[in-house]
This record gives structure tokens, C-alpha cells and sequence, in this order.
């Protein structure tokens, strides 16, 4: 295959086995009408591969590779492991994975595998193996695509397989069952262990009743670093075979769906790649966005692949929303925006039968008669477009803004003994993103693990764990003249999720110059209790507030709240800015929500001593800009974000436009509500 360094790929997931022969030259015909030039094949493939116990069947899959290579359309080869077949799980159902109460998740579906299994993992591997060595001199083949979405059915097993993998790797953590039970906590409703034959994993504990939460936190850390060494061990025996080709698993990082550890995962990879389906509504093109941007976070500013999105509704939501005219080719141009180098569908063709037949694809049930399939043409076309003006080998420019998301917070909150079940890490990051780009800043999303000093401005939002070290990092940052913006429910405990003592937010109450001594949850649930708190700036809160009690007394109070006396929480410090050393903390104390925030976020600019403005765009506008080291090429990418028209005047040529007008050559451009530019800087 010709490695032409400077094509975006573009395609989808290829299921040809669920089509006669006849259909393969017409996907080929309508690949090559699209500027398809790379599709992901085999990836739930097993009962067709290896029909019966060590008995392998290439020949379709070597017809179908040899056919689409020869036809210039590279193929990403999955290692087909994700679904076992029938024999297999048959002949051992000790492979299939438990719930928490011990039922057994019986094959049906997808994905009924324990990745603790050694048996299991005997035979995945002797897959891999296999389709190794049979595929390992085909040059058509330029990545793998090992396995598929780790995690999305099967993330959480509580089978003997588990537990006894569990209890190792609580071995390897603590060495001593001593920590282990300091860090548990045991000694509270006692829990306390003799030695590590005595975990067992977070199964039923009754309905209503309220597991560990160390043992919960580290249960998800284990579920993580399990797949993550099942996916490993496939990974292993693909490289020793064929060294050099590219290896990638698909990621499904979205603002709500947070699932494994991705920024961990993400060192094992050659490439990161992600799945992402669109949130329907308002939230539709923020949200994408985000997610996009954290993608890029974990990929260091490396290219990534967008492996799968949709071409409009998914099928598995309980009502699934079609695409707006305009979104299937801006979702993808957003993405790219983002960071990508690829551009990939779940699926190519729809299904006519199976779970999925309801999945939109880029050929619909309708055909090539089709508006999808005129605005994947058209996608295919501004690709290249994009491509031949040089978009590749180009990165997403660094924002001055991080809004910092971590996983392990998301993770901690997610417990059901907290103060309000309304409250968890992940939303609050997405606000801000949306809050920063209704003030025409398009932040950076990295992961905590990630250089987010390296910013000017960086934004922990309700980043719940911090440990001693993260909070000396966030001391160091401030002290040396960073710009902070703290949330409620940020460093509230430490990475074993014990509370920091002293008054929250305890390990950096001293860097943010708030003390709070106590939550003020808001809700309906009961008659009379206080569901939103005002603040004299004029935003309102909902879900939780912060009883702040004193600041110190080089900070500033930006907005209180105004509420009846008798609430105690009239007067109390709501939005404050402490001057720390170089820099400065901005702290805000209650959950704003988007609109909240972006009302209040000038004044907080302006009280940081941070002048946004040169950040260009406008609240209806998503700017996004990607450029080379040398800014020799230099791309800006303008998304119309509202439902009114948007107006941008481009500093370059206007190399794709979709939904998007120039008023006269070299004016400014109007875009439709759903439309892009994307402009080239001479
Ligand atoms: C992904 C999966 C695909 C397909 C898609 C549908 O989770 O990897 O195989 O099921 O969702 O949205």
C-alpha cells in the first residue's frame, strides 16, 4: 500500500460477512465514489474466521482484503476477539462473565467474556496469533485494530476469575494487607482483613446499603488495569509477529461516558484512536467538542483516529434522534478540528438484520439515492480538499485555557454515600468548556496526569481526589504565578478517598483562600428545603453550595449569596479570587451550571488579571485553529454553534464550506446554523 503521509483516512467499520459476495464490488464502487480509503474489517468476525476449534477459514477475508487494497482502500485489521463464538463459549462457559449478584452474562449478544479468564485468553490469543501470521506479509494491512471498545459490556466482572485477579493486584498495590486495610478505611464497620484471600470484589451487598468506598474505587482501578493487560497480552503477540505495524484499540472517551482510564491506556497504544456519538440537542456540538479535545489531551497533540461516529441516529438510545441537515459533515469536520487525522463510521453499510439494523451507516437502508450518502461524498471531498491544502501532520493549536478532567474523581464521585447524589466530577468540566466557548474561549480539556501547568489559565473543576501531590503541584503552579479557577467538590479527600481534615477544600483551602466547614445541598426531594441559592451577581445555584465560613485575607469576594436569614446562607461568600504567591485562585463555590458560569466568568477574567479578548471568536462561534511547528500551515476551523447566523471574517482563503456563504471574495463569510469553514492562512 502507497504510504501516502498526507491523506486524512476515511471510512468506517466493514462488516462484509453480513453480505453476500454479490454486494462486496458494489461497496467497493461506492467506497471509491465517497474517497473511502480505509475500512476497519473483521472486527466481530471469530465464528467466521474459526469456524470450529482450531479450524481457521481466511479465504473471504483474504478475497474482501485483496479486493478493497487493489482498490487503493487501506484495511485496519481487527484481531476479531471481541465476540467469542459459540463453540467456544460452550465448550467453556467458565469464560463468561458475572454480574454483581452472580448472574452469569450468557452469549446472545457481544462481548460475554471475562478478561480475567486465562482460559479465555488462551484462546483470543491463538486468534491472534493466527491471523498474525496469516496477514503478516499483506501490505494492505496498515494498523490493528485489537479487539474493539474494551470495556463497554464487560467492564466490570465479579466472577472467582476476578476476585482472585483482584486480590493480586491489591497484593502488588499495598504488599502489606496493613495498608491496604489503612487505606480502605476497614476499621469502619468492621471490615478489617487478615490477609488478601479475604477481597472479594463489591458483589450484592443488599439492596439500600453502602459498599466501601476504597474497595469500590480500587475495584474500578482494577477493573481498568484488567482489560488493560487482557489487551496487552493480544498487543504482545501481534507485534512479535509483525513489528512495525501501527497497533490501536478503540477508546470511547465522550464528557458523560467515562469508563476505563483512557490517559492510562493511552501509553500502550501506537496510536490513540476514539468512538464518539453525538449527544442529541443543545448540548450536540459542545460536547463533541470537548470530548475531542480531551482525546487530544490524551494523545499529547499527536494525531488520533476518530475510529467510529455515526452518520445520524444510533439505535441505542430509548428515543434515537436523527442528524440535522449540515451535522453529518460538521461533526466530522469538528473532530478534525480537534485533532484528528481520520475520519471513520460505525458502519459502512447498514445492517439489514441483527441489533444494529436501526444504526444509521454512511450507505443507508435507502441506498446511494440517499442524502447520507450525498453528504458522505461530499464529506469524502472536503477531505481531500483539506488534505491537498496540507491539513496533515498539522495539530490542534494550544488553548491558554486547560479545564483539567480526571478520571479517578469521576470515579470517587460516583459513590452513593456522598452529599448529593446530583453531583458528580464530569459535568462540571463540560460546563466550563461550554461556559469558556460562550465567551469565545476555546479551552484545552487535558487529563490531571497531563502538563496542565504549562497553561496560563487552568480550571479544576470539581476535581474531587486531589493527593499530596497533585495539591503540592496545584500549590507550586499557583504560588509560581499560575491563574487558578477552583470548584465546589474539589479536593475534598486524597487518593484513597479519605478526607482532607481542616475545612474543605482541605489540602489547598490555604492556595484558594476559602475554608468551608460544611456542604449546602440543594433539592426538591423534600417540601420546603432549599433547591437554588442567588448570588448577587445575579447567577443562580442549584444542587450544591459551599457553607464558607472565612477566607483569608488576601481574597477577594466576587458574589455572595442572597437567601433568607434564617438559611445561614445569606452573605456567605459565593465566587472569591485570593492572591497566592505569584499567581492567583479563583474559587467558586457552588455548581453554576453552564449559564451560571458564563455569566459570571468576565468579572472572574478580569478580577484574575487575564485578558481573553485576543481569543477571538464570539459566543455563536467555535474557533478552533490547527497549525504546523513552523506555522508554515495554519488552518482556522469556524463552527456556527447557535440557531441564528454566525458571521466570520476569514484571515485566508476559504478552503471548505458547508452551510456556510462568502458575501463577495475576500469578505466575511455567513454561516448557517450546522455550518463550518475551514479557512487556510496565507
Ligand atoms: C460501538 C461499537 C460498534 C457499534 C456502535 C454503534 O460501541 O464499537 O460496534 O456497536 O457502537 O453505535
Amino acid at each position: 500500500m502507497k504510504d501516502d503521509k498526507t491523506r486524512i483516512w476515511y471510512g468506517g467499520d466493514y462488516n462484509p460477512d453480513q453480505w453476500p459476495e454479490e454486494v462486496w464490488a458494489d461497496d467497493i464502487r461506492l467506497m471509491t465514489r465517497a474517497g473511502v480509503n480505509m475500512v476497519s474489517v473483521g472486527i466481530f468476525s471469530w465464528a467466521r474466521i474459526e469456524p470450529s476449534e482450531g479450524v481457521f477459514d481466511f479465504g473471504w477475508l483474504d478475497r474482501v482484503i485483496d479486493m478493497l487494497g487493489s482498490a487503493g482502500i487501506a484495511v485496519d485489521l481487527a484481531t476479531a476477539t471481541a465476540s467469542p463464538p459459540m463453540w467456544l463459549t460452550q465448550a467453556h462457559p467458565e469464560v463468561l462473565w458475572k454480574d454483581y449478584r452472580g448472574d452469569t452474562c450468557w452469549p446472545g449478544a457481544r462481548q460475554h467474556w471475562r478478561p480475567t479468564s486465562r482460559v479465555f485468553l488462551r484462546y483470543a490469543l491463538d486468534l491472534c496469533r493466527a491471523m498474525a501470521e496469516h496477514y503478516k506479509d499483506n501490505d494492505y494491512i496498515v494498523s490493528w485494530h485489537v479487539n474493539n471498545e474494551y470495556g463497554c459490556h464487560n467492564r466490570f466482572d465479579y466472577s472467582d476469575d476476578a476476585m482472585y485477579a483482584f486480590q493480586r493486584w491489591c497484593e502488588r498495590r499495598y504488599s502489606t494487607i496493613g495498608a491496604l486495610n489503612d487505606a480502605w478505611g476497614t476499621s469502619f464497620w468492621s471490615q478489617g482483613l487478615n490477609d488478601f484471600s479475604q477481597i472479594i470484589p463489591p458483589r450484592f451487598i443488599g439492596d439500600g446499603n453502602f459498599i466501601n468506598p476504597g474497595l469500590l474505587l480500587d475495584f474500578k482501578r482494577f477493573s481498568s488495569d484488567a482489560l488493560k493487560e487482557f489487551y496487552k497480552a493480544e498487543r504482545d503477540v501481534l507485534a512479535e509477529i509483525t513489528p512495525g505495524r501501527p497497533l490501536t484499540t478503540n477508546f470511547m472517551v465522550s464528557a458523560s461516558g467515562t469508563g476505563l482510564d483512557y490517559d492510562d491506556w493511552a501509553d500502550e497504544v501506537d496510536f490513540v484512536s476514539n468512538d464518539h456519538y453525538f449527544t442529541p440537542g443543545s448540548g450536540h456540538l459542545d460536547e463533541l467538542a470537548y470530548s475531542s479535545s480531551l482525546v487530544d489531551g490524551i494523545s499529547r497533540k499527536q494525531p488520533w483516529f476518530l475510529m467510529e461516529h455515526s452518520t445520524g441516529a444510533v439505535n441505542w438510545r430509548p428515543i434515537n434522534y436523527r442528524k440535522q441537515p449540515g451535522q453529518l459533515v460538521r461533526d466530522s469536520l469538528a473532530h478534525l478540528a480537534m485533532g484528528a487525522d481520520a475520519i471513520c463510521y460505525f458502519q459502512w453499510r447498514q445492517s439489514r438484520a441483527g441489533a444494529e439494523k436501526f444504526h444509521t451507516s454512511m450507505v443507508p437502508h435507502a441506498g446511494e439515492n440517499s442524502q447520507d450518502f450525498r453528504d458522505v461524498c461530499e464529506l469524502g471531498a472536503d477531505l481531500q480538499r483539506l488534505s491537498d491544502e496540507g491539513l496533515t501532520g498539522t495539530r490542534l493549536v494550544k488553548s491558554r485555557v486547560a479545564v483539567v478532567f480526571d478520571w479517578q474523581s469521576e470515579w470517587a464521585s460516583e459513590h452513593t454515600a456522598t452529599p448529593t447524589q446530583q453531583v458528580r466530577h464530569w459535568t462540571e468540566p463540560l460546563d466550563w468548556f461550554t461556559a469558556l466557548a460562550d465567551n469565545g474561549i476555546t479551552p484545552d480539556v487535558v487529563p490531571l496526569r497531563e502538563h496542565w501547568e504549562s497553561y496560563e489559565a487552568v480550571v479544576l473543576p470539581s476535581v474531587y481526589l486531589l493527593s499530596a501531590q497533585d495539591s503540592r503541584r496545584v500549590r507550586d503552579y499557583v504560588s509560581g504565578g499560575g491563574r487558578l479557577f477552583v470548584t465546589y467538590y474539589t479536593g475534598i479527600s486524597d487518593e484513597n478517598d479519605h478526607v482532607w481534615l481542616g475545612g474543605y477544600p482541605g489540602s489547598i483551602s490555604d492556595v484558594v483562600g476559602v475554608r468551608s466547614e460544611e456542604f449546602a445541598p440543594m433539592g426538591s426531594d423534600f417540601d420546603g428545603v432549599m433547591d437554588h441559592l442567588r448570588l448577587t451577581n445575579g447567577t443562580v445555584a442549584h444542587d450544591l453550595a459551599d457553607w464558607i465560613t472565612s477566607v483569608s485575607e488576601t481574597t477577594r469576594i466576587l458574589a455572595a449569596y442572597e437567601a433568607d436569614p434564617w438559611t445561614g446562607m445569606n452573605g456567605v461568600p459565593a465566587i472569591t479570587v485570593n492572591d497566592f504567591g505569584r499567581g492567583r485562585a479563583a474559587y467558586v463555590g457552588c455548581r453554576l451550571g453552564r449559564e451560571g458560569l458564563a455569566a459570571s466568568l468576565p468579572s472572574m477574567l478580569d478580577a484574575m488579571g487575564l485578558d481573553m479578548s485576543a481569543q477571538g471568536a464570539s459566543a455563536d462561534v467555535l474557533h478552533v485553529e490547527r497549525c504546523d511547528e513552523s506555522d508554515q500551515r495554519h488552518f482556522d476551523f469556524y463552527f456556527n454553534r447557535g440557531h441564528g447566523i454566525a458571521t466570520v471574517q476569514p484571515l485566508g482563503d476559504v478552503v471548505v464550506a458547508s452551510l456556510a456563504r462568502m458575501r463577495a471574495p475576500g469578505g466575511p463569510v455567513s454561516i448557517d446554523p450546522n455550518g463550518v469553514v475551514v479557512v487556510k492562512r496565507p
